[in-house]
């Protein structure tokens, strides 16, 4: 493979896309999922201070900003997707000292930090849940969660036919203090993560002093969870599901709890929160919905800055889909005046260095397990996974990456039925291995207990035996390496300003994506046979090059100047 001449990076930190205003527009950000980064303690399970000790590692990859998902006081029953204290650091992750100083050292290499907010639902274990279980029908306590009589001539019928995107009925049936079966309470997903009652004043203030509580701090913004599900339509009436619907934004135009107009209210009110801050502070949807058309609403001027484009991720390897995702994607997001957005891998969804190879329907969430159909080869995951984000580095806007994938990390697939965690293997009574297999804990050093993830060499998921050639330790050393590939790309991207440019597409042919961005030419070859190389320097491949062609599942980048 050629190199890049590392002269032409040197002004890389320089770069207006990372000191300017409104940064969110170009920014590389970088998925941590604290449980499974880096663990100080030695009892298995990641925490702050590992991630704190690890940030020259992430300065070192180029990355312009951190998403951390939680690290709130929560029982875990969903991976800490179940908040019992908003203002809080759970024990198993350090202290709220810990979070400050990992802030600040994030600051201090001019890295920012967005945290993750819940406010679709909370904890069964919050104090206001327990409130609300020890009051009355129609208490105020009760009146914070969606609490509702259930059908049937005792109450016995769930209030509607609403399914958990975990699987199962989405109503929990509560037992009274007296012990007399009561009434019905609603989770999206599991039992213990009660949704809010949005239209309750008291939630939308409390949610306001919480995204104070962290911008107080100094968070430089956050990645809001299930932005789309906040607000359900009035008298929660029964939904059927059409075949092609996907559980977490459906396939056709009316979901009674995704998508409602009103949840676009909130997300005006959490703009003019931010907007008391200086310093750009940025929100970012995961608001899963049928197209980009839909998502671009999430992000008008007003609302939040970035929503996660999952069109694009949900795109599968194919030249003229990928050509057609990222045309409406650069036209629907800029119209309102955001920055499309760009990823392919997070907590999820299978790891795009198996998903790229599958050959089998997949749908999110439900993980693939030792006895899945389709099974990904893993020489050719690994191989479109390089050439899939060599591709996407090169598009204009902002690109979220997810730990491991920078190191080539495969899904885990063989992890044994006992050792699996996600709520989604326990509800639909093992038919989905669910998304343990994306959040295996990382590979730090090749010849360390637990590849280095651990102290002690203990890990909350099995680490596959094959991993210590994933390590960091391993990559690094190895010019080669899909890491080294990651550098090359972000140092090159950052330099040349690829995410504040502009792309012109290049017709290349039927199985090739090629465009210029600014002075680089991006080819991707997505066919069967090599295609030519274009004349220029060649500032990155995903693969090597044979006789200036550029092989099949390959990506390319050449330099014009
Ligand atoms: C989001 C999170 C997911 C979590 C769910 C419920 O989709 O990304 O991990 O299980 O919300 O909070």
């Amino acid at each position: 493979m050629t190199s890049p001449a590392t002269s032409d990076l040197d002004d890389a930190a320089l770069s207006p896309s990372t000191t300017g205003a409104e940064w969110w527009r170009s920014a590389v950000i970088y998925q941590i999922y604290p449980r499974s980064f880096a663990d100080s303690n030695g009892d298995g399970l990641g925490d702050l201070p590992g991630i704190t000790a690890h940030l020259d590692d992430l300065d070192a990859l180029g990355v312009d900003a951190v998403w951390l998902s939680p690290f709130y006081r929560s029982p875990q029953k969903d991976a800490g997707y179940d908040v019992a204290d908003y203002c809080d650091v759970d024990p198993l992750f350090g202290t709220l000292a810990d979070f400050d100083d990992l802030l600040a050292a994030a600051h201090a290499r001019g890295i920012r930090l967005i945290v993750d907010l819940v406010p679709n639902h909370s904890s069964d274990q919050h104090a206001w849940f327990q409130a609300a279980l020890a009051a009355a029908p129609g208490s105020p306590e009760r009146g914070r969660y969606m609490f509702r009589d259930g059908r049937g001539e005792n109450g016995e019928l769930p209030p509607n036919n609403w399914e958990s995107v975990f699987g199962g009925p989405a109503w929990t049936r509560v037992t009274d203090p007296d012990g007399a079966p009561g009434q019905w309470y609603l989770h999206l997903f599991d039992t213990s993560q009660p949704d809010f009652d949005w239209s309750n004043p008291e939630v939308q203030g409390e949610f306001r002093r919480i995204l104070r509580f962290w911008l107080d701090r100094g968070v430089d913004g956050f990645r809001v969870d299930v932005a789309h599900g906040l607000v359900k339509e009035d008298g929660l009436p029964d939904y059927v599901p059409p075949a092609d619907a996907g559980s977490m934004g459906g396939g056709e135009t009316s979901v009674p709890y995704w998508g409602q107009p009103e949840v676009h209210e909130i997300y005006r009110d959490w703009n003019t929160v931010l907007a008391e801050y200086d310093g750009d502070r940025a929100l970012c949807a995961e608001a899963w919905l049928p197209t980009i058309e839909k998502t671009a609403l999430w992000v008008r001027h007003d609302e939040m800055h970035q929503a996660f484009n999952f069109e694009y991720l949900e795109t599968e390897w194919d030249a003229a889909r990928l050509r057609a995702v990222i045309s409406e994607s650069l036209r629907a997001y800029p119209a309102v005046g955001a920055p499309s957005t760009w990823v392919l891998s997070n907590h999820d969804v299978v790891r795009h260095a198996s998903r790229l190879a599958l050959t089998a329907e997949n749908p999110q969430g439900h993980g693939i397990g030792p006895d899945s159909p389709g099974k990904p080869v893993p020489e050719l995951g690994l191989r479109r996974a390089r050439a899939a984000t060599a591709l996407m580095l090169a598009l204009p806007g902002s690109a979220y990456l997810y730990q491991g994938e920078e190191l080539g990390l495969p899904e885990a697939i063989d992890i044994p039925d006992a050792a699996r965690q996600d709520p989604t293997w326990f509800r639909t009574r093992g038919e989905r291995y669910g998304r343990d297999g994306c959040r295996v804990p990382l590979p730090w050093d090749a010849d360390a207990p637990a590849f280095g993830f651990s102290p002690t060499g203990r890990s909350w998921l099995p680490q596959p035996a094959d991993w210590g050639s994933f390590a960091r330790s391993a990559e690094a050393a190895d010019p080669t390496s899909t890491l080294a590939l990651y550098r090359t790309l972000l140092a090159q991207r950052r330099a040349r300003g690829l995410g504040t440019g502009s792309l012109e597409w290049i017709d290349a042919g039927d199985d090739v994506i090629a465009f210029r961005n600014g002075n680089v030419t991006v080819v991707a070859n997505l066919g069967a046979v090599a295609v030519a190389v274009p004349s220029g320097r060649v500032l990155a491949a995903s693969a090597p090059l044979g006789d200036g062609m550029l092989p099949p599942d390959t990506t390319v980048w050449v330099a014009s100047d």
